[in-house]
């Protein structure tokens, strides 16, 4: 049996595994601080409070785990990016906008003008109006930095957002970067979900918590659909239920969209409901998540007028405009993709994997929760019993139990997963523990992999 961790001492997990100071209460789970930082500046010299304290997060761990793993190459289902390349057709796109002048230098702040009228005339069908690309859309370096531009836009010093657990981590930081306060409110899986397949669906938002939760101090609300790490596609009377409460009490919604086009049950988007509704809410969306390159960083926000003009100053001023040939890429894709079927091909294409790698969880008898979008699934590892005499190193020790089967799968059998209990505050964690997230937007041969080293857990399961 490994499960000893001297391989650590040579990739900078010793550093990571420090005494946890336990200063702050509301933050997503304990971490492991670093120290190295500080200790090549000047004297007087300090990180600002926000990121001198930097936690060390739940993708790092993962990463610097599946870097020191014994078993190489690992598969690595953690991180949600595609181990494929776009489309050729988005591809050529990029390639020829290299070729351009105009491409190759700044897009206007607002994001390029082809692509905000592709994305104007993609939507359009969706919202039945016509979306006004010069004065609705705005383009942003990733769905991520739209978010924040958001944030940065409407949320002030003390004001709070609400967000549903488990949430997408980098909401935290980008609410507070500008001094807004997170609450939370957690969904639920159903009860039953390590004794029999559930679906995403079946997790449950409380609208009444949901309701509590909101003060006077509250300005917006994330909503995310469909969600990562649950594959949850809200349904039309959750969201209206949703939409209503924003209405009643004046709250924007911050609707995260970014796996729009993966969707395996109808999907709503919140921002079709009413015109009130629609007043209130900034849809996001991702060309990463859409054409298979997260790493290109394109995203945007669609909304009325008079919200997307805050979000476009503040995007201004935290990087001026996003990557420019990308963006035009990203345009021609909008503009070729329905003709070419490719939305239909994607959805049908991660639906196949999907149900091609959950296969595993029926072979060895434990159980998952169907998603109903995105590329992400959530198996339940109630029944897998880890040796009790393995070693775990004080990073994971510390941890709810996911980040030990996660550790366990990444040593022993050399495949990478996300511990979802990272997606809760501590008190709420144990909603999650026994479940892990595997990312099926990998190459069939690789999820074929997967499943054979998997089979490797017939013996830890009761
Ligand atoms: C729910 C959710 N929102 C936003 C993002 C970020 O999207 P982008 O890569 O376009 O910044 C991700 C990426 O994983 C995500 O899962």
């Amino acid at each position: 049996m490994r499960g000893k961790v001297p391989h650590l001492l040579h990739c900078g997990l010793v550093r990571a595994a420090l005494p946890i100071p336990r200063a702050c209460t509301r933050r997503i789970a304990p971490r492991v601080y670093f120290s190295t930082r500080t200790r090549d500046m000047g004297r007087g010299i300090k990180p600002s409070r926000r990121f001198g304290a930097q936690q060390q997060d739940v993708w790092s761990i993962i990463n610097e785990a599946a870097a020191a793993s014994p078993i190489q190459p690992i598969v690595n289902m953690g991180q949600g990016f595609f181990g494929y390349n776009p489309p050729a057709f988005v591809i050529d796109a990029a390639k020829g906008a290299l070729d351009r002048v105009d491409c190759n230098q700044y897009s206007p702040t607002k994001g390029r003008p082809r692509l905000r009228k592709a994305l104007a005339n993609a939507y359009s069908p969706f919202y039945q109006r016509a979306i006004d690309a010069d004065k609705e859309v705005v383009i942003t370096t990733g769905a991520n930095e739209g978010m924040l531009s958001a944030f940065m836009a409407f949320v002030e010093e003390g004001d709070e957002v609400i967000v549903f657990e488990p949430f997408f981590d980098q909401y935290i930081s980008n609410i507070e970067m500008p001094g807004g306060k997170v609450v939370y409110v957690p969904m639920t899986p159903p009860a039953d979900g390590a004794s029999r397949n559930t679906s995403a669906g079946e997790w449950n938002l409380d609208m009444a918590a949901f309701e509590a939760a909101i003060t006077d101090r509250t300005r917006m609300v994330v909503l995310n659909t469909p969600h990562n790490p649950i594959g949850k596609v809200f349904s039309r009377a959750e969201l209206q239920a949703i939409g209503e409460i924003c209405v009643k009490h004046d709250i924007l919604i911050l609707s995260d969209e970014v796996y729009d086009q993966l969707y395996y049950v109808p999907f709503t988007r919140i921002a079709t409901l009413s015109p009130k509704i629609a007043a209130l809410t900034l849809t996001v969306g991702s060309g990463g998540k859409v054409f298979y390159c997260t790493g290109w960083r394109v995203g945007w926000l669609i909304g009325p007028e008079e919200l997307i003009k805050y979000v476009a100053a503040a995007h201004t001023r935290i990087c001026y405009s996003s990557v420019s040939p990308l963006q035009e890429a990203t345009a021609i894709g909008f503009e070729e993709a329905e003709s070419r079927g490719f939305f239909e091909e994607s959805k049908r294409e991660m639906k196949g994997k999907m149900d091609k790698f959950n296969e595993i969880w029926d072979e060895l008898g434990l159980t998952y929760s169907d998603p109903e979008g995105g590329y992400f699934v959530l198996a339940n590892f109630a029944r897998v019993q880890l040796p009790p005499d393995y070693v775990f190193p004080p990073i994971v020790a510390n941890r709810p139990r996911d980040f030990k089967l996660a550790w366990f799968l990444i040593m022993e059998l050399g495949v990478a997963c996300i511990p979802p209990t990272e997606f809760f505050v501590p008190e709420n964690a144990h909603i999650a523990e026994d479940w892990l997230r595997f990312a099926v937007c990998k190459e069939d041969h690789i999820l074929e992999e997967a499943k054979e080293r998997l089979r490797g857990l017939k013996k830890y399961i009761k």
